[in-house]
């Protein structure tokens, strides 16, 4: 049964754009069916509207507190995302136990680290600064704590010499482009379980190469 999603964002939406893609290619059997975005303007909103997907603007600084902002996101998206998935895709808030309670286990995020290294924001600054060679990305699902939830996949990316917050963030920026409609997939063929709070795949998961 195809997947429902939404999905949150924040700023440019490559990542929503690659669910799109891979939705449009017949790589994911799921339908986007809102983008809600808490900044208006951003060309994530210009993705969705190309792609014929509805879009809302819900401005963080409209409510007085995390908790009526997230009380308000739960009130839009629980009719669109009845038995689906909510999905972050540089959607750059936290969101609050009002939130995850309304969506158990149903919350993705996607990072751009191998967590549990630089949780957080700038995680790829975070990486240049700490000298790593090899960084990635992490989809994990999302818990109370910040990019602490339970991983589901990573890729590895080197850290080249020369590289700047930009040329790494790019870099990590393809990899966080396959593994984010891969695990979307594995979702929609009903693949993942969580056993004692951890995620596991059955059937055959397709190995998700080291980047280049
Ligand atoms: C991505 O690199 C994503 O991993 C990151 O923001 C970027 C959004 O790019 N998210 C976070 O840092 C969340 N803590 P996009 O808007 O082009 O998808």
């Amino acid at each position: 049964m195809s997947l429902d999603l939404a999905v949150l964002v924040s700023g440019s939406g490559s990542n929503l754009q690659a669910i799109l893609d891979a939705i449009e290619a017949g790589r994911l059997d799921a339908r986007v069916r809102l983008v809600v975005s808490n900044v208006a303007g951003v060309k994530a909103l210009d993705r969705a509207a190309r792609a014929s997907v509805p879009t809302l603007v819900v401005p963080h600084k409209d409510y007085p507190n995390r908790a009526a902002f997230d009380a308000h996101l739960v009130e839009v998206l629980r009719p669109v995302v009845a038995d689906g998935f909510v999905v972050l895709a540089g959607f750059m808030r936290i969101l609050t136990a009002t939130f995850l309670d309304a969506f158990p286990r149903r919350v993705l995020n996607i990072h751009p680290s191998l967590l549990p290294a630089f949780p957080g924001v700038d995680a790829q600054q975070q990486a240049l600064d700490k000298g790593v060679r090899i960084t990635g990305c992490s989809v994990h699902l999302v818990d109370a704590g910040t990019d602490t939830g339970p991983i589901l996949a990573q890729a590895a990316v080197p850290v080249l010499d020369g590289d700047t917050r930009d040329t790494l963030a790019a870099r990590i920026l393809e990899q966080e482009h396959a593994i984010l409609p891969a695990v979307l997939q594995w979702i929609s063929e009903g693949r993942m379980q969580l056993v004692d709070g951890r995620p596991r795949f059955s059937g055959v998961v397709p190995a998700l190469g080291l980047a280049r």
